[in-house]
């Protein structure tokens, strides 16, 4: 029988992707551990866990895990490491990259919008703002927030990571150099603001994208909804709908009222589920498929 280890049982991801990994219909065994649990050898290793220890659990299994689906930012920008959002770039993943990184949740919110528009426009510019909700700072963050009293509660706060050198966060740079990656533009311009939210789950985007000619709302409408786990709406979703939900929903798309090459749109989508723990499944769901 195959088998898929879930580490980091215990966190908001961990505990997504236990439901998560029931929903694949092929049979394989799931075996969960925590922080002191002794881990055997696997099919597959699912590291639900910080930088550091996603870091340090990489180079102790190395040799006796087949493959590992890492879920923090340590591996994303490694060379020969793919990071992958099947809807997008499952090719990325071969028998030849036994590490496999999840991306950044609000940037799968973002190019899941922009890789359907990649056929028929080139981005000039990408701008976006996020409303990021507590569960994207993991369990501690969330028990924080339902403490009386939390700086979070009825509050917004432009400091996601850490705060870098040059006055960006940890968590913008992500939504740049990710986003390139994923969408394979080398030289995409993304500009953005990552803001925490007192919103307990689902993260939005407010986007605004430059493109190379006059935008077609018709189509890119069209594109969006042909897309899988993607939805555009003519009314609006707001992270209370798009909570439990697969799809990342957008709405509100209207072009400049200047600039007809420029639109507008928000999007919003359940960072625990298509940010995390689904993206990770279906990750995992490939991999049993094709390479265990
Ligand atoms: N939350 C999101 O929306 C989201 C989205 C995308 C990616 N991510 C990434 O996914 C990872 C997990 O995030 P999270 O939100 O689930 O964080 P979390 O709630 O803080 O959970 C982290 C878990 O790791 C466990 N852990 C620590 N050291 C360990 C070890 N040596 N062996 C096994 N488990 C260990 C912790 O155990 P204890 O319970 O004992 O402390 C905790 O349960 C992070 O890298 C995060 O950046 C999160």
């Amino acid at each position: 029988m195959k088998t898929v280890g879930i580490i980091g049982i215990n966190g908001m991801v961990g505990q997504k992707m236990r439901s998560e990994l029931d929903k694949i219909k092929s049979p394989f065994e799931v075996k969960t551990f925590g922080r002191h649990d002794n881990i055997p050898a696997l099919d597959i290793a699912v590291l639900c866990t910080d930088n550091p220890v996603s870091r340090q659990l990489a180079a102790d299994l190395k040799n006796r895990v087949k493959f590992m689906v890492d879920m923090s930012s340590e591996f994303r920008m490694s060379e020969g490491v793919p990071l992958v959002i099947p809807e997008i770039n499952a090719h990325a993943i071969t028998k030849d990259t036994p590490l496999i990184a999840s991306p950044n949740c609000t940037t799968t919110g973002l190019v899941m919008s922009l890789a359907p528009l990649k056929p028929l426009y080139r981005f000039e510019e990408v701008f976006f703002c996020s409303y990021q909700a507590i569960s994207g700072g993991g369990k501690k963050l969330l028990d924080d927030f339902h403490t009386p009293g939390s700086y979070y509660e009825k509050n917004c706060v432009p400091l996601i990571g850490s705060l870098l050198e040059n006055g960006h966060t940890s968590e913008e740079l992500k939504g740049l150099y990710e986003s390139r990656k994923i969408l394979e533009i080398p030289d995409l311009k993304v500009y953005c603001h990552t803001v925490r939210v007192g919103v307990e789950n689902s993260h939005s985007l407010g986007v605004t994208v430059r493109l190379n000619k006059s935008a077609d709302l018709q189509k890119i409408k069209e594109a969006w909804n042909q897309f899988p786990h993607l939805q555009y709406n003519e009314k609006v979703i707001t992270p209370k709908e798009a909570s439990g939900q697969e799809t990342t929903f957008i709405c509100r798309l209207r072009k400049d009222v200047e600039d007809e090459n420029v639109i507008h749109y928000f999007i919003t989508f359940d960072n625990l589920l298509k940010g995390a723990a689904m993206n990770g499944r279906q990750i995992v769901e490939l991999l049993l498929e094709h390479f265990v």
